[in-house]
């Protein structure tokens, strides 16, 4: 039978509370704490295991495009990990987004990895830098058929959000350094008491009241002693947490300005030795005047 259309009348006289409640709305399709995750690792939970860098002349990966473990630069070819960058971003531009003018540049850290762009001091649209994530370019991976269109607006929101101040800034929490260990010093006006609220408040659940609960890296770190070492990658961790595990974003706020101060305000709270120590972990904490906390160092 055709249906027999509604009957006006009846349909006006609905009362709007005689409606089913709405589901609720999907998550956000465009996450940029996702993005930074991405940025991070983005095949964490993707059937994609790296081409090996101790095998130079073979790509013998697993999973993306080739299924060799390869991704496609601009022009289609598939790009070998020859020089260990093993795909992830934060290898290929530096946890600063600043590729080799940044932190993992040849005047701090120096790894051979690094592309030359600067991601903090482009000019692209979303739409252009979206492309540019999508097929690469001569020196840099085409992420379009390992990313959905979601991730891929994810992670442009992420690097976007960076640079034009949406989300916190690299600067606004740490300065880049020649001759401090790590090649960064903590920037001032940090505020140590609120960062260990906040510690309580949000992190002591899983880290432990004292940050030693989990320990990091091969058990290496904890908590403490990661932060006053590598505060140039923890700030990342912190604004969009961890790839693969239940720790999400741990800020707050709502401006670029907002986070990078609880940022710093955590890490004020991490420099204290005596509060988040090394517990069982198995390298050594910082030694005192460590330049890297700088005045927080207690
Ligand atoms: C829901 C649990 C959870 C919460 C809440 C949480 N984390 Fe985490 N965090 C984890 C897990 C799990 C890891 C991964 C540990 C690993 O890689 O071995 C992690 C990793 C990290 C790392 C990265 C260490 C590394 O070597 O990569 C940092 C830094 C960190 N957390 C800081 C924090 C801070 C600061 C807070 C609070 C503001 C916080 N976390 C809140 C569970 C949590």
């Amino acid at each position: 039978m055709p249906a027999t259309p509604a009957a006006p009348a009846a349909a006006e006289t609905t009362a709007p509370a005689a409606q089913p409640a709405p589901s609720p709305a999907p998550a956000a399709a465009v996450d940029d704490a996702l993005g930074g995750r991405l940025f991070d690792r983005w095949y964490t939970g993707k059937d994609f295991t790296p081409d090996s860098a101790k095998t130079p002349d073979a790509i013998d990966g697993r999973g993306g495009p080739f299924g060799n473990g390869s991704l496609p630069r601009a022009d289609g070819a598939p790009w070998s990990n020859a020089s260990g960058h093993d795909y992830r971003l934060k290898n290929l531009f530096g946890w600063d987004l600043r590729g080799s003018e940044g932190i993992a540049g040849p005047k701090y850290q120096n790894k051979k990895q690094v592309l030359a762009k600067n991601l903090l001091a482009g000019k692209e649209s979303f739409d252009e830098l979206l492309a540019w994530f999508d097929k690469g370019s001569t020196d840099s991976p085409g992420l379009g058929k390992v990313l959905s269109q979601d991730e891929l607006r994810s992670l442009t929101s992420f690097v976007i959000g960076v640079r034009d101040g949406k989300l916190p800034h690299p600067d606004q929490v740490w300065t880049l350094s020649t001759t401090s260990p790590g090649r960064y010093t903590l920037n001032a006006g940090g505020d140590a008491t609120r960062g260990a609220r906040l510690i309580g408040e949000r992190c002591a659940r899983c880290h432990g009241a004292d940050g030693t609960a989990m320990l990091f890296d091969d058990d290496e770190f904890s908590l403490g002693t990661h932060t006053r070492q590598k505060a140039y990658e923890d700030w990342a961790k912190i604004l969009n947490g961890q790839p693969g595990t239940k720790m999400g974003r741990q800020v707050k706020s709502t401006t670029g300005k907002e986070m990078a101060q609880e940022i710093l305000d955590i890490f004020a709270a991490l420099c204290d030795r005596k509060a988040f120590p090394k517990g069982a972990a198995k390298a050594a904490d910082v030694p005192d005047k460590d330049v890297r906390c700088g005045a927080y160092l207690r």
